[in-house]
């Protein structure tokens, strides 16, 4: 079997840390136990292009187990944990082709190396895989029923695929369920990204200006676990309503050449590029510290910063000191997901609803997607409502139901005052 990780010794610490996750993903767990049984995915060929965690580890087993055929390469150069992807090798033969660190071309051969398992179904985070299909792979495409896509950023870019007439087949949109961005891209993102912010610095949120770019629900979550620290935290935005929520949250709301000035810690969460950029080095306080917990490296404009840097060196682990008009500004884990980089990602609780989003998805285009239009669809909402009866279930939490007089109220129009 084929792969390229970068040392397979690593994988008893790897099964390790698979199972602390699977200790806490009780949603996939059950979807697990029926695949196992059913093995609705018998025969299936699926290349995945995630982040190589120790959940996504988890989802790869979960689709193992339904039947089907994986390969799996890394969503972006920094995410992969070395030793998940040794013992997704070693011990359940999935081929990975992911190591972290790896430089961009090696990071693109690892897509084309996944793609030549010749799949039916792709999955990715950030739409680098179906992006590489589209462009350079086409020949694969008659055999592929769909694809399910994790992230905000990825759906954007396959939108404009879909405006554009361009989209070769069926997407679900993992990251329109509820039960993913309500949860994942709030609490786990509001989490993570502190969890990788301490990890790399370790220096104390209370009292600091802790300035997020970007307040839609990754923006959210950061804000409210921000002030849970005791942060001063002012958000920029360019949507004037997500801006009046952030207002109206009890968030100072300034622009991006005010919030420069006075930031201490700095995080962009927009999705866009160059939002903190030239201008707004020049205008940072000395020490002020620059995170990106968006999808791609392109918040930060890093190269203005090479580029204005008088000098550079390596102050900790993922910590980079520029030196900018005579005042020090501090880069984390290169602008690329602080989060995945320099932390483990979203802790495996979120994961679980989003990934059994993923596996109910995959499953949905293998008996459907042959009945689908060359669009992007959003989760199934009886998947949705499911994991979200599931998730309640793991965590002992009973609901009450609707009366046979409420159901009929809901139903009416006649009854008013
Ligand atoms: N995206 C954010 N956190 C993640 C994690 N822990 N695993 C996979 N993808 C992620």
């Amino acid at each position: 079997m084929e792969y390229n990780i970068k040392d397979i010794n690593l994988a008893d610490k790897g099964m390790l840390k698979i199972e602390w996750s699977s200790m806490h993903m009780n949603v996939l767990k059950i979807i697990r136990e029926r695949f196992r049984k059913e093995k609705p995915l018998k025969g299936i060929r699926i290349a995945a292009c995630l982040h190589v965690t120790s959940e996504t580890a988890n989802l790869m087993i979960t689709l193992k187990e339904a039947g089907a055929d994986i390969s799996l390469c890394a969503s972006n150069p920094l995410s992969t944990q070395d030793e998940v992807a040794a013992a997704l090798v070693k011990n359940y033969k999935i081929r990975v082709y992911a190591i972290k660190g790896e430089d961009t071309e090696t990071y693109y051969e690892h897509i084309h190396k996944a793609l030549d398992i010749k799949p039916n179904i792709t999955i990715d985070d950030g739409a680098d895989m179906i992006t590489i299909v589209h462009k350079e792979r086409q020949e694969l495409v008659d055999e592929i029923y769909g694809g399910c896509e994790e992230t905000t950023t990825g759906v954007i870019r396959l939108k404009n695929m879909e405006r554009s007439g361009v989209l070769k087949y069926p997407i679900i949109a993992v990251n329109e369920a509820k039960t993913k961005y309500l949860f994942d891209n709030r609490y786990g993102t509001g989490q993570s990204t502190i969890d990788g912010i301490l990890r790399a610095t370790n220096v104390l949120i209370a009292g600091k200006n802790f300035v997020i770019a970007g307040y839609g629900w990754c923006g959210k979550g950061l804000a409210m676990r921000a002030r849970g620290m005791g942060a001063n935290v002012i958000i920029t935005e360019v949507d004037p309503i997500k801006a009046l929520e952030a207002a109206m949250d009890g968030f100072r709301v300034m622009p991006m050449r005010e919030a420069a000035k006075i930031g201490d810690i700095f995080v962009t969460v927009t999705g866009n590029k160059s939002v903190i950029n030239e201008e707004h080095f020049k205008l940072m306080k000395d020490g002020a510290i620059l995170a990106n917990s968006g999808h791609f490296n392109v918040e930060i404009d890093v190269e203005a910063l090479e580029r204005i840097a008088k000098s550079k060196r390596k102050i900790r682990e993922n910590v980079i000191e520029y030196t900018v008009n005579n005042k020090r500004i501090y880069l984390l884990a290169e602008g690329r997901l602080v989060n995945l980089a320099a932390a483990e990602g979203h802790p495996p609780e979120v994961m679980d609803m989003s990934f059994s989003n993923q596996a109910l998805s995959v499953e949905y285009l293998v008996k459907k997607g042959k009945e689908l239009d060359k669009r992007v669809y959003v989760v199934p909402e009886e998947i949705d409502r499911e994991v979200a009866r599931l998730k309640l279930k793991s965590m002992g939490i009973e609901i009450d139901t609707l009366t046979k007089e409420q159901e009929e109220y809901l139903k009416s129009w006649e009854l008013g005052t």
